[in-house]
């Protein structure tokens, strides 16, 4: 059995997500960045959970890109630049019939959110997507991440594994 747990992270908060999870599904279980998150790399997996942190109300669009680049004379550190953005990440994604998650990182709750995207974007690929989504939040624009959140991380992550057959 094998789990991918593939993230866009430019300030590292919704990578440390990931690596969470991936603690919390168990051993079998790798968080990739997108560009490690290969057709190859993600075609036999058996578990494919995918996040982003919300810019703009929503997942990172293209045009998130300029916003994300513009930030860095006043964030704390430069942003990582993704390649392949999550959106396009998703758009080059081949068809299959793994079960699949959805998790963003966020300041706050709003109208849009990145989960709801993902998880669409899954489904119209033929992925199984029936666990409820994680939402783990920053303390501020940058991170970082809100005390606890990386343990919600781990057990979202192994409530996760008995739906594809690890127990
Ligand atoms: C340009 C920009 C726009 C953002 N827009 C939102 C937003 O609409 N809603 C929200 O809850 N958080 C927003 N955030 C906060 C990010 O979602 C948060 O910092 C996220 O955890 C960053 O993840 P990363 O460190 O993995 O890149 C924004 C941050 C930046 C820099």
């Amino acid at each position: 059995m094998k789990a991918v747990v593939v993230y866009e992270s430019h300030w590292g908060n919704t990578a440390e997500i990931a690596r969470a999870v991936a603690e919390g599904i168990g051993p079998d279980a790798r968080a990739m960045t997108t560009e490690e998150a290969s057709a190859e790399a993600v075609a036999d997996a058996d578990l494919l959970v995918v996040g982003a942190p919300v810019i703009a109300f929503s997942l990172p669009s293209p045009r998130a890109e300029d916003a994300v680049a513009a930030t860095a004379a006043e964030a704390p550190t430069p942003p990582t630049m993704v390649k392949p953005s999550m959106f396009w990440w998703l758009a080059d994604l081949p068809r299959g019939t793994a079960e699949a998650a959805a998790f963003e990182t966020h300041i706050r709750w709003s109208p849009g959110g990145a989960t709801g995207t993902i998880e669409r974007d899954l489904k119209k690929k033929g992925y199984r997507v029936n666990a409820n989504s994680g939402k783990f939040v920053v303390r501020s624009r940058y991170g970082p991440l809100r005390e606890g959140e990386l343990e919600r991380a781990r057990a979202w992550g192994s409530a996760l594994r008995p739906r594809f057959g690890q127990h």
